[in-house]
């Protein structure tokens, strides 16, 4: 499995809920590489881009005017196969349907305020990291101290 990136937000509801340092708490015990982070409040623009595949879908606008309605936190995590290990840290879209021990599983109960946002695929973390952070704003590779205890 190869290292990979992926671009993770605890949404406004997250961060309303006082959830920044139990959601940022499951990634980091999972093991994975916290290699960007800011708090920050999303334009309707960008909101639309990033959410751009689901433009025409009925909770559409709903879903931007949630999304910029107060601060998020834009993270970048790093790991072996970092993508799916943090869809599966975040479980599924819909917390009714989400594995208890998953965030939306033991943090949400709907599914239009699930807390959390996580990459899909490859192309979408490459593309949504890029729209949230400047390549200057994300670490090199780092050689945390504890990798070999993580990844042989
Ligand atoms: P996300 O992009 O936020 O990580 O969520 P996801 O991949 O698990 O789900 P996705 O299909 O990409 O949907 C994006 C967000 O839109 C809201 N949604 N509402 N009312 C609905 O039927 C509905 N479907 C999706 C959710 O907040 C979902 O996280
Ligand atoms: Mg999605």
């Amino acid at each position: 499995m190869s290292v990979e990136r992926t671009f993770v937000a605890i949404k406004p509801d997250g961060v309303e809920r006082g959830l920044i340092g139990e959601i940022i708490g499951r990634f980091e015990k999972r093991g994975l590489k916290l290699v960007g982070l800011k708090l920050m409040k999303l334009s309707p623009e960008k909101a639309q881009e990033h959410y751009g595949e689901h433009k025409g879908k009925p909770f559409f606008d709903g879903l931007v005017s949630f999304i910029t309605s107060g601060p998020i936190v834009a993270m970048v995590w790093e790991g072996n196969g970092a993508i799916t290990l943090a869809r599966n840290v975040i479980g599924a879209t819909n917390p009714n349907a989400a594995a208890p021990g998953s965030i939306r599983g033991d943090l949400a109960v709907n599914i239009g305020r699930n807390v959390v946002h996580g990459s899909d695929g490859p192309e979408s973390a490459k593309r949504e990291i890029s729209i949230f952070f400047a390549d200057s704003e994300i670490l090199p590779e780092w050689p945390r101290s504890i990798d070999k205890w993580v990844s042989e």
